[in-house]
């Protein structure tokens, strides 16, 4: 339970670095929380206009949740412990980011950290979900549906593949994923949703 609790923690301070809002303040585009959506993530950074920071927000907020779970996988390994570590380190990334106590508890949405963890834990469904997020994202260009496809393909993909354990721990992560995307849903719902390459006005 121990090593459990320390992955959990160890894993949430990695994923609670907002790298999307450092990443811009550090380039003088000054509060990401102001612009766009207001959200920290990828996307948004991309509405400045900036596609390599908006690429590096990816990268950063993806390896935050991969490099806890590959140090808790090893670590699990030495000691003859099962996945568990590791899937508690990548919860903890995935909770970080959501829910950072530097940001007074109000993060991102998880996309970005879903797909490192899901690098760390089974490397098949990164693939997969790389595949239905690019495959949407070139037919809709909108990257919360993507998102949102991509972490539905994810679970059954990982359950129909045999990775039950992970596919369950998965498909609770997608669930969390709906409910931080609940503004996104709406704005689906009602056509308003913006694409990628177009701005929008401040509305969370
Ligand atoms: O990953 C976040 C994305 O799905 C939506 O971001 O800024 O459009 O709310 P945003």
């Amino acid at each position: 339970l121990a090593a459990i609790l320390l992955a959990l923690a160890g894993g949430y301070l990695c994923g609670s670095v907002p790298f999307g809002l450092v990443i811009t303040r550090m380039a003088g585009l000054g509060d990401i929380r102001t612009i766009g959506s207001g959200n920290i993530g990828m996307t948004n950074v991309l509405r400045t206009g900036n596609k390599g920071l908006a690429a590096l927000t990816l990268l950063a907020d993806a390896l935050k949740g991969t490099l806890p779970v590959l140090l808790a996988l090893w670590w699990g390994r030495q000691n003859g412990m099962a996945s568990y570590p590791a899937m508690a380190a990548g919860l903890g990334a995935f909770l970080g980011h959501l829910f950072p106590v530097w940001l007074r508890f109000k993060g991102g949405k998880g996309v970005a950290t879903y797909l490192g963890v899901l690098l760390g834990l089974a490397w098949p469904g990164f693939l997969a979900f790389l595949v239905s997020w690019i495959g949407c994202a070139a037919i809709t260009r909108i990257s919360s549906l993507s998102a949102l496809i991509a972490t539905i393909v994810v679970p059954i993909f990982l359950y129909v593949l045999d990775y039950e354990r992970i596919a369950v721990f998965f498909l609770v992560m997608s669930f969390i994923v709906y409910a931080k995307h609940h503004g996104n849903i709406r704005r689906l719902i009602n056509g308003t949703e913006p694409r990628m390459g177009k701005k929008r006005d401040q509305d969370g």
